[in-house]
């Protein structure tokens, strides 16, 4: 049995393709285009395993796509790949739209022509499971109840609105065509192998180079935070009963205040690697201009997760902070090789004159 992962160079999809072949050998195809958020190098641990076949590409190409399906017959699709930092969608917005949406519609119509012609077993047993965002129900007020899986769609950046528009993709070919498909929408991550552009790797990068900690506007934004592995072993579970057609809320009931988060980051610091002056890295915090739109809270209600497939986180907020804060300290490496680029050679170095 095979599974076709798309965008597994990057941070929930190298963390899902790791802990999918620690416990088991069913071998994983990770079609990826390499962006700048792709790393070959997060995935070290997997050279030399036959069971992970790496392709470097785009899932708006079809054609490749296409070949990547009647060879290696997946018996489940799971779509990681997509332009995901809300800042850059503020920037270059086209982007987004490429991959998020044509990139999405490209990828269907592949998974579509080949489901169609598979034998009957194969196409019932089918799973196109879609890996989305609780950014597209848009922005809650600070007593709103959390999301649903029926709350409206109110996308209020062009990256939500590029990842709204590939969930109603994904839901038309069900009901259009009958693709067995499934959509999580998940809150927000955080674990190994994050890029630095996100907050909670910034926040740790920045702290141990003695730069600022910028926060934006008055920091009281309100997230809901999840340890990655947990979102991975949603994801899992999703694929293995989840039912057809469905979508499913993943959050971790950890709704917390930006600069809360930007605290304990300092705090867990402050206590695994002090700063030599004596002094806090909240010294080290600057409040700074407002991300434009910034939505103001997400929380994300899991119960239908928790009910109808008994999943359930298995971090709690504390936990996984203080992991995540120790795997960066232990892995400086690999954040340097991120900051200097140098993770970009990684392909050339691994894979430079290894015969086909
Ligand atoms: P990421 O930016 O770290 O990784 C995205 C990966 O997709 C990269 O490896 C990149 O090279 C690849 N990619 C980009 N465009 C591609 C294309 N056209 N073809 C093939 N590969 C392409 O993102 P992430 O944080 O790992 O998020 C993965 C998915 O989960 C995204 O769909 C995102 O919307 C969703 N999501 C993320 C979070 C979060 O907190 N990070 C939360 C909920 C949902
Ligand atoms: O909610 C799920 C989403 O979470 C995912 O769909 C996105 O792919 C993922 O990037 C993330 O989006 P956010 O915009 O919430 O994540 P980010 O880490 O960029 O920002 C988290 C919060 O911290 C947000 O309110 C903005 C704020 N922030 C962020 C940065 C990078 C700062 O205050 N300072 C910063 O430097």
């Amino acid at each position: 049995m095979t599974i076709l992962v798309t965008g597994g160079a990057g941070f929930i999809g190298a963390n899902f393709v790791m802990e999918w072949l620690s416990g088991a050998d069913e071998k994983v195809i990770n079609l990826d285009k390499l962006t700048y958020a792709g790393n070959l190098e997060s995935l070290k641990c997997l050279e030399g395993n036959p069971a992970h076949v790496f392709v470097q590409g785009d899932i708006g190409d079809s054609a490749l796509v296409q070949d990547l399906l009647q060879k290696y017959q997946p018996r489940a699709v799971i779509n990681f790949a997509a332009e995901s930092h809300v800042d850059r969608s503020i920037h270059s917005p086209g982007d987004f739209i490429q991959t998020n949406v044509v990139g999405t519609f490209h990828l269907l119509e592949a998974v579509r022509a080949y489901w169609n012609e598979l034998p009957e077993d194969a196409r019932t047993d089918f799973r196109f499971l879609h890996v989305s965002t609780d950014e597209v129900y848009g922005s809650l007020a600070a007593t709103d109840p959390a999301f649903t899986e029926t709350n409206r769609y109110e996308p209020n950046s062009p990256y939500s609105a590029s990842k709204a528009a590939s969930d109603h993709l994904v839901r038309s070919y069900h009901h259009t065509y009958g693709l067995p498909v499934l959509t999580t929408n998940c809150s927000n991550n955080y674990g190994p192998y994050h890029f630095p552009e996100k907050l909670i790797p910034l926040m740790i990068v920045n702290a141990l180079a003695g730069k600022a900690l910028p926060v934006y506007g008055d920091g009281q934004q309100i997230r809901d935070w999840l340890y990655v592995k947990d979102h991975c072993s949603a994801i899992r579970r999703v694929l293995e009963a989840g039912r057809v057609g469905e979508v499913y809320n993943v959050g971790g009931w950890n709704e917390k205040p930006n600069l809360e988060i930007v605290n304990r980051v300092c705090a867990l610091l402050d206590e695994l690697r002090p700063r030599e002056d004596g002094q806090s890295y909240q010294e080290q915090i600057s409040f700074v201009t407002d991300r434009p739109g910034h939505d103001r809270r997400y929380a994300i209600d899991a119960r239908k997760l928790e009910r109808e497939l008994q999943w359930k986180p298995a971090e709690t907020f504390e936990t996984g902070i203080r992991k995540t804060v120790q795997w960066y300290l232990e892995n400086q490496q690999w954040v340097e090789n991120v900051q200097s680029g140098s993770y970009r050679d990684w392909v050339e170095k691994n894979y430079d004159g290894r015969s086909a």
